[in-house]
């Protein structure tokens, strides 16, 4: 193993940084092809995920599977670009148990078996969330006609059913999702107010969460995940706070996820200080869902909808020098152990559907062809001068 690293190592340093014609991206290629002596970096080889391998930084993507495996440039750019995958939405609570008590696997099973074939760690992707819950269960993630203890009852089920499924499957685990608001103060959801009603400690859930999958694979390395930790603020402090109080009572805690939904509108974090004091607690952290969207031109055939290009030149130089920053900030923090994309391309993102007049958001375009910022991640993996992941 570490002769095949200094290898790869070795050949990247003999290949050039030089983008090759057009047609050269047609060309097919694993992602761990081979670099030979006098090879060349064509516009997408050496992938991410071989350049990646000096540094031993994970990269992934987040998996749409109504695509993967029908749609076939996709499914390629998803085996060959990266080395770890998450599951967009078929992990999720309202995926996997539609039905109470009637369990589908189908579209997950097919996303862990396709990152088996392709040597791709999984992250899973989320075991407890107020949203994108069975409407069984809840439609509103803040109310539910089961009782409190019934709810207690039912996550424990939820929990230790799925990562009893997919034990032995799973790199880290989303545990528990976006658990705190932007002003610090806890999300009062279902399972906040069963336990508030229980008369246990409203965040007594999390702590719950955390032992019952660990029990279930001792292995996963288990994730509190949320957005909006990049920037130092009430939130990042309430669960910089929180992961303590998990530690001290030796909750088994293994990350925090940075999910890194980034906008041009808003300044770009001081990511890399707040990487650094999660991990200063003895933590991994990870990128866990990137995209930088921003403002994009209307698309003149279509009154109401947008393209999928940037409003103006400027916006485009922010987006890429805010993908390029936090690479570099995941690259400069040696427990960061995995950066993730949030979707492939601009034409399966989630951001249009939900910031109207905003997009242009990932690595690929809305043809799946690679965008300057995928370059600009490709360049960074090569040149920056990162501790080694263990
Ligand atoms: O599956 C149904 C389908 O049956 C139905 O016909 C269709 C009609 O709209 O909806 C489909 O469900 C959609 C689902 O994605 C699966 O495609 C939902 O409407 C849609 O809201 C849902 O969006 C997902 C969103 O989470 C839900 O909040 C996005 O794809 C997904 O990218 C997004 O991911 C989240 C992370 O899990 C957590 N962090 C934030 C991130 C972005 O919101």
């Amino acid at each position: 193993m570490r002769i095949r690293r200094s290898l790869v190592v070795a050949a990247l340093a003999a290949a050039t940084l030089a983008v090759a014609p057009a047609a050269a991206f047609a060309s097919p290629g694993g992602g761990t092809a081979p670099i030979g002596p006098g090879a060349h970096l064509t516009a997408t080889q050496p992938s991410l995920r071989v350049l990646s391998m000096r540094s031993g930084l994970k990269v992934g993507t987040a998996v749409n599977m109504d695509l993967y495996g029908s749609d076939a440039a996709y499914t390629r750019i998803v085996d060959q670009q990266f080395n770890t995958v998450t599951p967009e939405n078929v992990m999720k609570w309202q995926l996997v148990e539609p039905t109470q008590g009637t369990y589908d696997w189908a579209a997950a099973d097919r996303l862990v078996a396709g990152a088996r074939a392709h040597h791709q760690l999984v992250r899973g992707h989320t075991l407890v969330w107020h949203n994108q819950l069975p409407s069984w269960l809840s439609t509103d993630g803040v109310t539910t006609s089961f009782s409190p203890q019934q709810v207690r009852d039912l996550l424990h089920k939820h929990v230790v059913d799925e990562v009893t499924h997919f034990r032995g499957q799973i790199w880290q685990w989303d545990v528990v999702n976006e658990a705190f608001n932007d002003d610090g103060t806890p999300r009062q959801d279902i399972f906040f107010k069963a336990y508030q009603a229980l008369g246990l400690d409203p965040l007594g859930y999390i702590a719950d969460a955390f032992r019952w999958a660990h029990q279930a694979d001792p292995h996963a390395l288990l994730f509190y995940n949320d957005y909006n930790l990049e920037f130092t603020g009430a939130k990042s402090n309430a669960v910089y706070a929180f992961v303590q109080q998990l530690q001290a009572q030796h909750v088994p805690i293994a990350g925090v996820g940075f999910q890194g939904h980034l906008d041009t509108q808003y300044g770009f974090p001081d990511l890399q200080n707040n990487l650094q004091r999660f991990a200063a607690l003895g933590l991994k952290v990870a990128l866990t869902e990137v995209d930088v969207r921003t403002f994009v031109q209307p698309d003149p055939a279509k009154p109401g909808s947008y393209t999928d290009i940037p409003l103006t030149p400027a916006l485009q130089a922010t987006q890429e020098s805010y993908w390029t920053q936090t690479l570099q900030a995941c690259l400069a923090v040696k427990q960061c152990i995995s950066y993730t994309v949030w979707g492939v391309a601009d034409s399966n993102s989630w951001i249009p559907g939900v910031f109207a007049g905003e997009g242009a958001a990932l690595l690929f375009d809305d043809s799946l062809q690679p965008k300057p910022q995928y370059q600009d991640l490709r360049h960074v993996l090569w040149t920056t001068k990162a501790p080694r992941r263990v």
